[in-house]
């Protein structure tokens, strides 16, 4: 799978990586736990490693922690979750039992959720990582009306990681945090690839146009390929729920990759629909 650098280290992460919002959110029964242990197999079999998580999505980390259990080899995923309250003395607890979920001595990713108390928790994670039980830092959000606020940050605490919306359907990220985190050096995941699956319902009963069947199969990767080409992004994490949906999403990590003025005829195609 195509790789990019972390510009904070020079190690190499694949361009595609899982969301696990609401689908890992899963009772742990055999069935529900076999389901995601082949949708994580799939993704390290075809040599993608990032799993993005976070205390908000309920049963999520516990089943990621199950999912490792099963099988899954620690040093094939890269575990990305987030800090989501207020306070050190509660930041410090949930990142406690973040590790504890997921099995995970070492945590690769620590990203301050949405923002929120921010100062606070990214001194914690610093101390972390002084200690070696986090790898790196980062700041995430989900909507353009932050992206303001998360420039400023970016700055002020130059995490090693942002993670913020983009796709086909919202590119306010090009404007601002997509050009400051290529001048700061600093990793981007995209999370909302899919718009939460909007975007498939602005193309359904439609065909991939001619144009795009040299490097795409299916509008899953139409989609992603659009996002992961942009230079300043280092990766994409759709979520899904499915394993032949991971199996697609993961062939945009692969063959050819759109130029500029592709990914501008993609943007204009999309526009018409
Ligand atoms: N503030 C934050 O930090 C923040 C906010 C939002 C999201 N996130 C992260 O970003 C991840 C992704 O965002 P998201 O979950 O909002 O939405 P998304 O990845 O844009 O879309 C997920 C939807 O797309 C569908 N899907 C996935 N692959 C598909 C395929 N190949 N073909 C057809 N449908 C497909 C899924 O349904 P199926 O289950 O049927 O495949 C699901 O309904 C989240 O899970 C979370 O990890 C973080």
């Amino acid at each position: 799978m195509l790789s990019k650098p972390i510009p904070a280290t020079g190690e190499s992460l694949p361009v595609i990586g899982l969301g696990t919002y609401s689908v890992f959110d899963v009772d742990s029964t055999a069935e529900a736990i076999a389901n995601s242990h082949e949708i994580v197999e799939r993704l390290t079999s075809a040599g993608g490693s990032l799993l993005d998580t976070s205390p908000m999505y309920n049963r999520s980390e516990k089943v990621i922690g199950d999912v490792i259990a099963a099988g899954i080899e620690r040093q094939d995923v890269f575990l990305a979750t987030k800090v989501w309250t207020g306070g050190r003395e509660a930041g410090i607890k949930q990142m406690s039992r973040s590790a504890e979920l997921m099995r995970a001595e070492v945590i690769d990713l620590m990203q301050v959720h949405n923002l929120r108390d921010t100062a606070v928790h990214m001194q914690a994670i610093r101390e972390w990582q002084d200690k070696g039980r986090i790898r790196y830092s980062g700041l995430t959000h989900y909507t353009a009306g932050a992206h303001e606020a998360l420039a400023r940050e970016m700055a002020e605490f130059r995490p090693q990681f942002i993670q913020i919306n983009y796709s086909l359907g919202e590119r306010e990220a090009e404007n601002r945090v997509l050009p400051l985190a290529e001048e700061l050096g600093i990793a981007v995941l995209i999370n909302r690839p899919y718009q939460a699956g909007q975007l498939f319902r602005a193309v359904a009963g439609k065909e991939l146009p001619e144009f795009a069947q040299e490097f795409a199969d299916s509008w899953g990767q139409f989609f992603l390929k659009f996002i992961v080409s942009h230079p300043a992004v280092t990766c994409a994490i759709p979520a899904t729920s499915k394993p032949h949906h991971m199996a697609d999403n993961l062939g945009a990590g692969f063959g050819t990759m759109p130029d500029a003025s592709m990914r501008e005829r993609m943007a204009d195609y999309f526009e018409t629909l």
